[in-house]
């Protein structure tokens, strides 16, 4: 690196996305349903009745779009694995079908030279274990190396970054506490212990890879600065609270064996005060960590607020995204440094990083669809993340969420989170500015910075 390189020289400028809010085809080739086919299937749950059953259309589409990502010259793509198309009944008989088209994912992105990073639980739990309790079923560790296994081993020798879970908070606060996301419940009692078995789950799949896999393993966490709205006591641990319950809950148990002191002031009597060495065995060597960073949040007490006690402010004057989040580019230096600081130098990627904002409709012939702002965006963190590579953080790579416009969970497809426009009727995709402008930053390893 010198100064006119200040990313390194394999830098690996990517984009994400995940199997249930771009594939589409979801019963097709043997696969059995997930909770989230499920829950879109339920009256109520998705904005204007939404639902993944085309989406991008991506399973077919595949060949198409990753002709795309050559265009826009990316040189590497994280997608994830449909744990329903692989094993249909979750745990059990293998659906060979279900391998097979990631297996012709892979070839075709590394036919086009680029590299593919698999995750192997973006929230699709197959509905079949979620009859069997789901994530509260201390089995479901168990289940998931099984399906881990299935994984490794049909791609490892193509396949050299994988990531077990994605998110896990989100899995819990959304899937367990309150109940946007699918599986739908609302149980302080449940979030601690879907958590738990997320990181019992986490842990038995990279021990399955160090068995038999070759290449590399790492976790997917959501990180967000928790900054307080007064100096007040209150506030501060409020703050606290907040800064625990997202950011320390996962990576101190799975990079320390411990939970944060703060969690039990959080659950109350809902927390199940694990045995020590239970939380001990949480701990897993990864070769790197995947993080995603969207926001901040500015935390104030706040009673109404349960269980944590403490309630995001708005910011006056700042830029809000469509999903209500404030755009916070500092905060990405900031959260990138963070972990360096708590957890050591282990390897990290940014595996997800963007913004929905309210893209104009693109004319019938129209080559590219403007979207200045998230052109700013994207600007903005890139050089945030510049300024953490110069501090000294290991980043290795940048996956932009997302390369298509997708199905935002709860919010169907009013979000747009795409650097490429779709079109859901006529599956037409158009680049957006800032598809161009991420490109010129990749042809020019950051320099256009
Ligand atoms: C993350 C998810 C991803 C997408 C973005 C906007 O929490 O991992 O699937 O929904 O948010």
């Amino acid at each position: 690196m010198d100064d006119h390189e200040t990313f390194p020289q394999h830098f690996l400028w990517g984009a994400a996305t995940s199997a249930y809010q771009i594939e589409g085809s979801p019963l097709v080739g043997g696969a059995g349903p997930s909770i989230w086919h499920r829950f879109a299937h339920t009256p109520g749950r998705i904005r204007d009745g939404d639902t993944g059953d085309v989406a991008c259309d991506h399973y077919r589409r595949f060949r198409e779009d990753v002709a795309l990502m050559r265009e826009l010259g990316l040189k590497a793509y994280r997608f994830s694995i449909s744990w329903a198309r692989v094993l249909p009944g979750g745990t059990g008989a293998v659906n060979s079908r279900g391998l097979d088209h990631y297996e012709q994912l892979v070839d075709e992105l590394l036919a086009h030279g680029i590299q593919p990073m698999a995750t192997l639980y973006h929230w699709d739990l197959p509905a079949a274990l979620d009859d069997r309790g789901g994530w509260l079923n201390p089995d479901s560790s168990q289940w998931f190396a099984e399906y881990s296994r299935a994984v490794f081993r049909r791609l490892d020798d193509r396949v050299r970054l994988w990531a077990t879970i994605n998110e896990p908070w989100v899995v819990a606060d959304g899937g367990y506490l309150h109940g946007v996301l699918a599986p739908g419940h609302q149980s302080p009692y449940e979030a601690p212990r879907a958590s738990h078995n997320l990181l019992r789950a986490h842990a038995a799949s990279v021990a399955a890879y160090r068995a038999e896999g070759r290449h590399q393993i790492g976790l997917v966490v959501n990180l967000e600065p928790k900054h307080p709205a007064s100096p007040s006591p209150e506030d501060a641990a409020a703050t606290q609270r907040a800064d625990a319950y997202m950011n320390r809950q996962y990576l101190d148990p799975a990079l320390q064996g411990r939970y944060p002191e703060e969690l039990q002031e959080v659950f109350g009597e809902a927390w199940p005060g694990w045995p020590p060495e239970e939380v001990a065995a949480l701990r897993a060597r990864v070769d790197f960590l995947g993080v995603n960073y969207y926001t901040r949040s500015v935390m104030r007490a706040d009673a109404e607020s349960w269980p944590l006690r403490a309630s995001a402010v708005r910011q006056a004057g700042a830029t809000y995204s469509e999903t209500g989040w404030e755009v916070y580019a500092q905060g990405l230096q900031d959260t990138l440094s963070w972990v360096k600081q708590r957890y050591g130098d282990v390897p990290l990627y940014v595996t997800e990083n963007g913004a929905a904002f309210p893209d104009p409709v693109p004319a019938p012939a129209a080559a590219v669809v403007e979207d200045p702002l998230r052109v700013e965006y994207l600007r903005a963190h890139l050089r945030a993340l510049r300024r953490a590579l110069v501090a000294g953080c290991d980043v290795r790579g940048y996956f932009v969420w997302s390369l298509l416009d997708n199905l935002e969970w709860a919010h169907g497809f009013s979000k747009r989170f795409g650097i490429v426009h779709v079109d859901f009727a006529s599956q037409r995709r158009t680049p957006k500015a800032s598809a161009h402008f991420y490109s010129s930053v990749i042809a020019s390893n950051g320099r256009v910075l």
